[in-house]
């Protein structure tokens, strides 16, 4: 949730901070905090009025030491304690010589600050952190150095953590060290650096490393020592980087979510892109699994969560008729508590853009205990979820820094059909032609993108004609549904208005009921088999009263009759629609969260990678 950046050896560190936690605002967060060490001692400032804090910051830092040796910043999203300055970090033992920022939960911190307590710390947080600082100051009054007390801090620690320390008395030192919650390190001849995410440090260096769970890092400047929780030195893999930093600006949209909308067509084009041969062969050179464990799986369980559930519900459909393979699509906090039946072959497949969800990544790890293949779609190269399963599938989208998902879940939808292709072509569920053909309707997408995105006007006068309602249900059958549901999420978190999903036919076991003027239906009607009994569904509302939107392909003259509002999409294959259909309902929520004047990019409440559980 919360974000880190941190450097040591450079002059003008405070600088360093302010502009890595700008960058790092669009992840979410309620408060902000810096702690710098120069002139002998550790010079703190915090502040907690929300997405301003950063801002608020730079104003409060006149007063920051001359020299500045090294500092550590943070953004935080609450989840211990009010969001206010005593909360947020940096945090810092009763001496004032050690300053720590944490992302992560300690699940044992009560009964750690209850022994803390008595042995006479003063707590001044409500926070879960703050007994991390002063366990560490606890064990440096053991005649440790730092390094050495993080350790010993660390082995009575229960939960998650990305964890920085920083001590007045080894001034040009930061300690890092991970379980669960990602953290990178970066290196240049003068300074070290480190932050949870990539584009916090990618105008300062290329020169990256991924931290492992369990692992510790020694920042001095210009060097970077890891090893393991224990001490021993562990060599760490040099992280790629394709991005460049401008791919993570707005690039001339008045917003990123405008600008990530627009870039569907690539990303599904890339991630599309040398995975198919000339002879027509799928290629997915990571997944790591041989053609005789694809021959082997008897069912499929996808786990994930918001929207990238809705791209696993979609895939559904494509493992089932495509490759015949029973499919279960999990709710990934809900996965492991329901004990599912697993064995080694079963195909557990973890969706998630960040590959951080911590959800998720817990659910993957139930699944390998109980001997599953694990596979995981991720749109960020070394992620955590990528680094512990047996095969990655990247989705190519790029940074996607709004914090509602658009082009990311089209890139999942279009990965996780070409994986849903290549169990077909392997197990042979698939006539050549037909898997032909499907190849080719997915290297259309990129083309229906573009004409769909380029009806945004459309889209913006349905919006304006809808600026006064306040209820919306989503209605769609079959592939539809997911998309139906994707709708409903994107409406409901970019405009705080009530809209809900269903699947067409449940309507009347309960939903119509509340149906009645002044209620807004979007049904997605595009195609498939069960178009008819969709429209059916849409003249039940339209009888009680709704003002009907209906999401048609072209050339459908049909629907006009029945709905108020109609917006038309390029068809294509019906397991594939859902890639073209979610459009117009993305640019509905955005142009309908703009029309009440709120922040697209940030919606309140909501963080881009969602780390706690
Ligand atoms: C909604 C949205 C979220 C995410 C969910 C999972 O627009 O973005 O629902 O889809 O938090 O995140 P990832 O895909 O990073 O695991």
């Amino acid at each position: 949730m919360c974000g880190i950046i941190g450097v040591t050896g450079a002059a003008d560190a405070l600088d360093i901070l302010l502009d890595g936690l700008e960058r790092l605002e669009y992840r979410g967060y309620d408060s902000a905090g810096v702690a710098l060490v120069g002139d002998g001692a550790i010079f703190q400032a915090r502040a907690a009025e929300g997405t301003h804090s950063v801002a608020s910051l730079r104003a409060m830092t006149q007063l920051a030491p001359v020299t500045q040796v090294a500092g550590i910043g943070h953004t935080r999203w609450a989840t211990h304690g009010q969001p206010n300055e005593t909360n947020a970090h940096p945090h810092l033992d009763c001496s004032g010589a050690v300053a720590i920022v944490h992302n992560g939960i300690i699940e044992n911190h009560l009964e750690l600050a209850e022994s803390l307590v008595a042995q006479g710390h003063v707590l001044a947080s409500e926070t879960d952190t703050e007994v991390l600082a002063h366990l560490i100051e606890d064990r440096l009054r053991d005649g440790v150095d730092l390094e050495e007390a993080v350790r010993r801090a660390l082995a009575v620690v229960r939960g998650a953590f990305a964890l920085v320390v920083m001590s007045s008395a080894e001034p040009d030192l930061i300690v890092a060290a991970r379980r669960i919650s990602p953290l990178i390190v970066g290196v240049t001849e003068q300074a070290s650096f480190l932050a949870s995410d990539i584009p916090a440090l990618l105008d300062r260096t290329r020169d990256l490393i991924a931290l492992e769970d369990d692992q510790l890092a020694v920042l001095r400047p210009g060097s970077v020592v890891i090893t393991d929780l224990e001490g021993v030195l562990v060599t760490p893999t040099p992280l790629i980087v394709e991005w460049d930093l401008e791919a993570t600006q707005r690039g001339g949209y008045d917003d990123f979510m405008s600008k990530e909308m627009a870039e569907q067509p690539r990303a599904v084009a890339d991630t599309l892109r040398g995975r198919i041969d000339a002879t027509g062969g799928i290629v997915l050179d990571q997944l790591d699994l041989t053609d005789e464990q694809l021959r082997a799986i008897s069912k499929i369980v996808v786990v994930a969560c918001g929207s990238s559930y809705h791209a696993g519900l979609v895939a559904k459909y494509a493992f089932e008729r495509w490759a015949r393979i029973p499919t279960e699509v999990d709710i990934a906090s809900e996965f492991r508590y329901r004990d599912p039946v697993l064995d080694d072959t079963t195909l557990v497949i973890g969706v998630s853009q960040s590959g951080e969800t911590v959800d998720t990544l817990q659910a993957m790890r139930h699944a390998r205990e109980d001997g599953a293949h694990l596979v995981v779609v991720s749109n960020v190269v070394d992620s955590s979820m990528a680094r512990e399963a047996d095969g990655v599938l990247y989705t190519r989208a790029g940074p996607e820094v709004c914090v509602a998902s658009t082009k990311t879940v089209a890139a999942q939808m279009v990965a996780l059909e070409l994986l849903a292709l290549h169990l077909a072509q392997v197990r042979g569920t698939l006539e050549d032609a037909t898997l032909a053909e499907h190849l080719v309707a997915l290297g259309e997408l990129e083309g229906l993108l573009t004409i769909a995105l380029d009806r945004g006007d459309a889209v913006a006068a349905v919006a304006e004609g809808l600026a006064d309602a306040s209820d919306f249900f989503f209605l769609g059958r079959h592939a539809g549904f997911p998309t139906a549901l994707e709708g409903a999420l994107k409406l409901k978190e970019l405009s705080y208005l009530h809209a809900e999903g269903y699947p067409g036919g449940e309507l009347k076991h309960g939903p119509i009921a509340v149906i009645e003027p002044g209620c807004v239906v979007v049904a997605v009607a595009t195609g498939g088999p069960l178009r008819e009994k969709m429209l059916s569904n849409v003249s039940e509302v339209k009888a009680r009263g709704a003002t009907v939107v209906i999401v048609a392909a072209d050339g459908d003259e049909e629907v006009a009759s029945l709905a108020d509002f109609v917006l038309m999409v390029p068809g294509t294959d019906e397991l594939l629609s859902p890639v073209v259909d979610i459009v117009p309902l993305q640019q509905l929520a955005y142009h309908l969260a703009r029309h009440r004047g709120l922040d697209v990019d940030r919606p309140r409440n909501l963080a881009k990678t969602v780390t706690v559980e």
